[in-house]
């Protein structure tokens, strides 16, 4: 495995600096912006002067190395004359590891022409990776400089190992910097969601599928959602009136499901299953007091709910639905969202 010498990134720069009263400092570096001041992302070009506090030193850039200035336009050297009293003093200035981009430091760590892995995909405060297989024996090192370059934004840097093979869609990851911690909260359009990494479906770049679909939806609509996850449609669906059953096989994923209906305060709104969509769809469409002998064969099966109830008595996150999924008293058009792979049905 790779390790990270940090003191190899060190980098000294030998420049010039002008030594001016501090009152100027403003008018003596808006003077020297058209390319004679230092110009570096993250290095202030006015520093302290260790002689004494009256003065500052103002950075010059790397182009000028003449200590009389003359590689300076006279006319920019007659204004900064007629400003102060010039004093050019040497200055060395120390680019080290924390000055460098990620990019930067894993291009010089990682063999040349590779591709260089410094982008990542962001769940709250989760930075996940793919390591190509051929940077594996590097995966610790480019983890740390991840870690250490997206800090405090980023406090935890996974990599995902093997394919997804289980049904709930949850790749395994093992952790490569930071803490032990996959439990997150994530923002999309005015919602939280708060999930576990770990242990249910998420996907960032969805967001605007999401966005789309939820856009076609009005108050008082009913929302059928058979794959719901922790909620990316349904949240959302129910912060806009709409009346929602979801479902998920993944009994974690209905915890945060549930759990994000309570923060977002719309679980009046949301009524939250864990069952095999197949039999969620079957309880959808039946209408009480109709059902067929294969029916209620299908309710009494308890492999069908993780939670050992037959489906049709599972009890809505807010502890008042009876038992069927809709009351047809009232007509309804539900949409009825498959959104599982990249299929959308709406009835
Ligand atoms: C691709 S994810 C989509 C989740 C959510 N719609 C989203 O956009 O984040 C598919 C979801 O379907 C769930 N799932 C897989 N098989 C299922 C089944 N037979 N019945 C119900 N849910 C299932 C998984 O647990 C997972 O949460």
């Amino acid at each position: 495995m790779e390790k990270l010498d940090e003191s190899k990134f060190e980098q000294r720069l030998e420049l010039l600096a002008l030594r001016i009263p501090r009152e100027l400092a403003s008018a003596v570096t808006r003077l020297l912006r058209s390319g004679y001041l230092l110009d570096k992302p993250r290095v202030k070009p006015v520093v302290e002067d260790p002689e004494g506090d009256k003065n500052r030193l103002v950075i010059l850039s790397e182009r000028i190395q003449k200590p009389d200035l003359s590689d300076m336009s006279q006319q920019a050297l007659d204004s900064l004359k007629q400003l102060c009293n010039v004093e050019v003093v040497p200055y060395t200035l120390t680019l080290g590891y924390s000055y460098w981009s990620a990019d930067h430091i894993l291009k010089r760590i990682l063999p040349a022409g590779v591709e260089v892995p410094s982008s990542f995909e962001t769940i709250g405060h989760v930075a996940h990776l793919n390591i190509s297989d051929d940077l594996l024996a590097y995966k610790d090192v480019i983890a740390k400089v991840i870690y250490d370059k997206n800090y405090p934004r980023i406090q935890t840097v996974v990599n995902k190992v093997g394919t997804i093979t289980n049904e709930f869609r949850v790749p395994k990851f093992e952790i490569l910097a930071g803490k032990n911690d996959m439990v997150t909260e994530i923002k999309q359009y005015g919602a939280t969601f708060r999930l576990d990494y770990g242990l249910v479906y998420w996907n960032s770049r969805l967001e605007h599928e999401h966005i789309r679909l939820v856009s076609l939806f009005k108050k008082g609509d009913v929302i059928c959602d058979m794959f719901a996850g922790i909620g990316p449609f349904s949240i959302p669906s129910a912060q806009k009136g709409c009346v929602v059953y979801a479902n998920d096989l993944n009994p974690d994923s209905v915890h945060y499901l549930r759990t994000n209906a309570k923060i977002n305060k719309v679980e009046d709104y949301i009524f939250a299953y864990n069952m095999d969509a197949r039999v969620f769809m079957q309880k959808l469409m039946t209408v009480p007091g109709l059902e067929t002998r294969s029916d209620s064969q299908v309710a009494t099966d308890e492999s069908y709910s993780k939670e050992g109830v037959p489906p049709n008595e599972i009890s809505s996150s807010n502890g008042n639905h009876n038992g069927a999924f809709f009351s047809y008293e009232i007509p309804i058009h539900p949409w009825i969202l498959s959104v599982c792979g990249p299929h959308t049905l709406t009835v």
